[in-house]
């Protein structure tokens, strides 16, 4: 099949969170079992290709013309499209991501020519609308769900002004959504089928606590939306031969893992059991929670490492933290790789308090670190923990249900056999690659 994949981050050129760790890796496993893989990213300033075509679009009322990078990897076609809003070094830029994206997705549409385009959250989310007004060269459109709290919501005669679609798609069964256009909506809405990273998540945002008030609409086109759960690249992710850790282990040679918790309490300059936390910092991930349940932490005997950035007050939150329980907490604010890989590697469990989790990475990559995640039993994290058999799950992102799980962690007699079963666990690909090509197949087949 020709696939088009279209999705505003992907490894290893450019990364926020785990969208980029799916559209890195989920296209290899599509290529090496035969298919037509094309990857379409926004030529960001920091993407080095050189400009093999030029591409011709319409938007805002106007022709455009743009120049196209183009690299070959893993025997995937990587398309970088240099369209007005990429320039500089952001990934993402607030505000003015609606007008970005809404070129971008204008100059991919214009770039396809496939049996299934497959897009991934609001940034691509306009693309199926397009599809649905014969506007893509494709047979078929998927919509990958991977965080639903971002919608693309703008003002509905702008939005009809930069896309040049007709103004009977602002009601409420299509774009419409309180007054403005919802990009997310309408990807929902026109999308042959929508899938979600996790099976769990697909039903919790069916009620009104999860859906961020796009409940109605989910539970209205819940015959096309299924959860197919992530994977995580394990050969990347892989403890017996990850050049970034400080020695290397497997299963059934742990070791090295000692070597590692030893190394990262030194590194760090932490006493106790540390607990490991990667993570965006953001409402969703609960860090919050963590931070409230110090006190409980250390008097269970623990520390705790973050390594994150993300929203000012939080990361500000975490260095009081750390400076207040020295040699308990630790705070290496950013975005630092090899740190993640010592932390995966060198923390006795790892904290996910997440409010919502629509599949989460960092629970399979610790567990494959032999690291048993603690987590809130909520989206993927509940599909991807089995409590008391490979980590901790509690109910209720609360400061006393974490302390709760920790204490149970702390107590646990037989850590070696629990980090034994969460390294053997099987988080690759292979399962999820089957169901997207089962429903690739299906769409293609009956349309
Ligand atoms: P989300 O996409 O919501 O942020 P995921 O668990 O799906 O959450 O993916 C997070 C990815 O980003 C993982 O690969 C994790 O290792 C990585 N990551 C998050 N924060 C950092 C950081 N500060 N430094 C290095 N890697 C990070
Ligand atoms: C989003 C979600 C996360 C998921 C990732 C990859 O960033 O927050 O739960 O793992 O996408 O699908």
């Amino acid at each position: 099949m020709r696939i088009v994949w279209i999705a505003a981050e992907a490894v290893p050129f450019v990364k926020v969170g785990g969208l980029a760790d799916v559209v890195g890796t989920l296209p290899r496993v599509l290529a090496a079992r035969g298919h037509d893989v094309t990857v379409i990213l926004p030529g960001y300033a920091a993407i080095d290709a050189p400009t093999t075509r030029t591409v011709r679009f319409q938007h805002a009322g106007a022709s455009h013309q743009a120049p196209v990078g183009e690299l070959h990897d893993a025997g995937i076609r990587f398309l970088f499209p240099r369209v007005a809003g990429f320039e500089g070094p952001q990934i993402y830029s607030g505000w003015q991501d609606g007008e970005r994206f809404l070129r971008f997705s204008a100059a991919a549409a214009a770039l396809v020519d496939a049996d299934v385009v497959h897009v991934h959250d609001w940034h691509a989310a306009l693309i199926p609308v397009l599809a649905a007004m014969g506007r893509v060269r494709c047979a078929a459109t998927v919509l990958t769900l991977h965080n639903v709290a971002h919608q693309g919501q703008m003002d509905a005669d702008w939005f009809l002004a930069q896309t040049g679609l007709p103004a009977s798609l602002l009601t409420i069964d299509a774009l419409e959504f309180y007054g403005k256009v919802n990009v997310l909506k309408g990807g929902i809405v026109f999308a042959d089928a929508v899938t979600t990273v996790s099976p769990t998540y697909a039903g919790e945002i069916r009620t009104p606590a999860f859906g961020e008030g796009l409940d109605g609409v989910f539970r209205h086109h819940a015959g096309k939306i299924s959860g197919i759960l992530n994977g995580i690249d394990i050969d990347y992710w892989n403890p017996a031969t990850d050049p970034l850790i400080p020695a290397r282990f497997s299963a059934a040679d742990i070791d090295g893992k000692l070597h590692c918790c030893e190394a990262l309490r030194g590194e760090l300059g932490l006493d106790g059991r540390v607990l490991g936390c990667v993570s965006r910092l953001v409402e969703q991930k609960g860090i919050d929670v963590v931070l409230d349940s110090l006190p409980d932490i250390i008097a269970a005997g623990c520390s705790v490492a973050i390594l994150g950035a993300g929203d000012p007050i939080l990361e500000s939150r975490c260095e009081n933290a750390a400076r207040q329980h020295r040699g308990r907490v630790s705070f290496s604010r950013g975005y630092d790789e090899a740190l993640a890989h010592r932390i995966y590697a060198g923390a006795e469990a790892f904290l996910l308090p997440s409010r919502f989790e629509p599949c989460g990475l960092t629970q399979m990559i610790s567990q494959r670190y032999g690291t048993p995640p603690i987590a809130h039993a909520v989206g993927g994290l509940r599909d991807t923990i089995r409590d008391a058999e490979t980590g901790f799950l509690f109910e209720g992102a609360n400061p006393g249900a974490l302390a709760g799980a920790i204490r149970r962690f702390a107590a646990h007699r037989d850590i070696a056999a629990m980090r034994h079963a969460a390294m053997t666990e099987d988080f690759s690909w292979t399962a999820s690659a089957d169901r997207y090509e089962e429903l690739y197949r299906n769409l293609t087949a009956s349309g």
